[in-house]
């Protein structure tokens, strides 16, 4: 496995790949895998819980998405896992069902690191995907962190990106420390 550079959104070239609108992927493709393998190393390293392709150079529908694993604090202080880290890889993806709702969260991304706005999505989404196998998967109603991420990857393969999201700029700020709150896909 090896490591990616990640492109920025404030770097003209960089940006010229980030805003393509990325070209379906033909299944099945040896290549895969290994792009696959260094999305997942690149994107842990960043702590990020999300990577699409074009923020590795690449204009093809490809992205993951890893929810952490989910811990519990006992009566005494001590952690439990009471879910597993969910890694999803997620190619040719679309979302054929959202909630219709709105919810405002904070939200960073990769690709300008350090910065957060307040960005409106679907509470959950229903996604439709081919798996590298070129099994075809439908994953109904992610919500919560998942479902945030998959609609920030799938903006990504559309070349969308989430300043463009933000309705209220003043909300876009630059924070050096990360809260508790913030995650980047
Ligand atoms: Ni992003």
């Amino acid at each position: 496995m090896a490591k990616r550079r990640i492109l920025r959104i404030d770097s003209d070239e960089d940006k010229k790949i980030l805003k393509a609108h990325c070209r379906p992927v033909k299944l099945p493709d040896r290549n895969i895998r290994q792009l696959v393998a260094d999305m997942f190393e690149t994107m842990r390293a960043a702590n990020g819980v999300g990577l699409a392709a074009p923020q590795v150079g690449l204009p093809i529908q490809l992205c993951i998405v890893e929810v952490p694993a989910e811990v519990e604090e006992q009566e005494d202080g001590t952690e439990v896992e009471i879910a597993p880290a969910a890694p999803y890889v997620l190619i040719n993806p679309r979302i054929v069902k959202t909630s219709g709702d709105e919810v405002m969260r904070d939200e960073g991304c990769l690709s300008l690191p350090g910065w957060y706005g307040q960005v409106p999505r679907n509470s959950w989404v229903t996604v439709e995907f081919h798996e590298p196998s070129g099994k075809l998967r439908r994953l109904r109603r992610a919500d919560g962190l998942l479902g945030w991420a998959i609609q920030h990857e799938v903006d990504h393969l559309q070349g969308v990106l989430f300043t463009e999201r933000i309705r209220d700029l003043s909300t876009l700020r630059d924070i050096t420390k990360e809260p508790d709150e913030t995650v980047m896909a």
